[in-house]
């Protein structure tokens, strides 16, 4: 399975876009089927006893949750903002709520909704959900962050564990926990959490990854008596955007978790909330090439838009693979090197650095798949009190 970022439909309709009244375009595309064969294709590999839910901090647009709310267990969402909006598009969906530095306010709002459950980043949040649980008389489901070092496991470019970091609580902690939880009649544990990184490629490695966390836990069940119902093994797994078929293998990985699994009926369900890499592939940014010029030696095409709408490339520290839809014009340049840039006064406004193309014209159109995650949500959008892109969402067929 790898993550389809040429179709025709994308490529239609882009050519077939209509220039916003006299403006040149600037746009998102989201490619909504896509989206769903991807999902549906994700769920149908995972082996039995596992469950799939998506981290909507990669991309919350309603058309999207509305595409996966069928295919996916249930929503994570990271902040106060996101539960209010989860809670209003997809009522009916069970939702997981983490992050640091939850409010009372935010704490109170995930107990009071009907199938929220939280993971609980630190002692004191603990000691502050027990007190809202039991002022309400409401029992709450609840998973305990874990920030463990993981031996033999390499770091990715976006380590959330394994290191001194905001998140989780690290193994020592352990005990008082499950104290105040013994304590606490109105908080239920239903397993630990663990995301230590985001960006794994490596799907032999996430299995590892998976093991040891699958061990850890059966450890803790065993020295400290406690029983779980379900082992969240976080999300990030990766893109690779420079060349998308070397993204994380997930066909490969359910595999070799069926292999892993099979045995172990003891341990509990195995949960995933992957973000980046089930809706990177749906998404196109596609700008209108505005200008063309050359500039102490290099050529840079000045496009409509820019990181204030696709912060991606400066986010990720590279440069945005993309392709040219070329127009009617006669190219401005052919056979060079170009580095493709928005309508932002800064010179950190570049999507793609010296990159060849063959033909290129003020007027041609430049897409950039793979932003479908992390890509608008992201970015910096009232700069410049720029417009907005267009958003085109391409209908999902109705599942089978
Ligand atoms: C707790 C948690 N879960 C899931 C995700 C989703 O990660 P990714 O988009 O890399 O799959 C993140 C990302 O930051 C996260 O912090």
């Amino acid at each position: 399975m790898s993550l389809d970022i040429e179709s025709r439909r994308v490529r239609e309709t882009i050519a077939g876009l209509g220039h916003d009244g006299d403006e040149p375009i600037c746009a998102y595309i989201y490619d909504l089927e896509n989206l769903r064969r991807h999902a549906q294709s994700m769920r149908d590999a995972l082996p039995p006893r596992c469950q799939l839910y998506y981290a909507v901090k990669a991309n919350a647009e309603p058309a999207v949750l509305d595409t996966l709310a069928p295919l996916v267990d249930g929503f994570e969402v990271a902040s106060g903002g996101e539960l209010r909006w989860l809670h209003q598009q997809q009522a009916t969906s069970p939702l997981l709520f983490g992050g640091p530095g939850k409010l009372d306010s935010e704490l109170a709002l995930a107990v009071a909704l009907p199938d929220c459950s939280l993971h609980v980043e630190s002692l004191g949040e603990l000691e502050r959900l027990a007190r809202i649980a039991a002022g309400v008389g409401k029992r709450v489901s609840i998973y305990l962050r874990m920030n463990m070092v993981v031996p033999g496991i390499a770091d990715t470019r976006l380590m959330m564990g394994g290191k001194p970091t905001p998140f989780g609580m690290e193994e020592d902690t352990l005990p008082q926990a499950l104290a105040c939880l013994r304590q606490s009649p109105w908080l239920h544990l239903e397993g630990f959490h663990f995301h230590l990184m985001s960006h794994q490629l490596d799907a032999g490695m996430q299995l590892q990854l998976v093991r040891a966390y699958l061990d850890i836990v059966a450890r803790w069940r065993r020295e400290h008596a406690v029983e779980v119902q379900v082992l969240n093994a976080g999300g990030g797994f990766g893109v690779d955007y420079a060349d998308p078929v070397r993204s994380f293998n997930w066909l490969r990985f359910c595999d070799g978790l069926r292999q892993l699994l099979a045995g172990r009926d003891n341990d509990p369900i195995l949960r995933f909330e992957p973000g980046r890499y089930v809706t990177a592939a749906c998404g196109y940014y596609v700008m209108e090439v505005l200008d063309i010029k050359r500039n102490h030696g290099e050529w840079f095409a000045i496009a409509r838009g820019g990181t204030h709408h696709f912060r991606t490339p400066p986010a990720q520290g590279h440069d945005h693979p993309f392709f040219v839809l070329r127009g009617a014009a006669t190219p401005t340049i052919e056979h060079q090197h170009v580095t493709v840039v928005g309508q932002l006064c800064t010179p950190k406004d570049v999507l793609a650095r010296l990159q060849p193309v063959q033909a290129l014209a003020p007027g041609d159109r430049v897409v950039f798949p793979l932003a479908g995650a992390y890509a608008w949500n992201i970015s910096h959008q009232q700069f410049l009190m720029h417009p907005p892109p267009r958003m085109v969402f391409l209908a999902a067929e109705k599942a089978a």
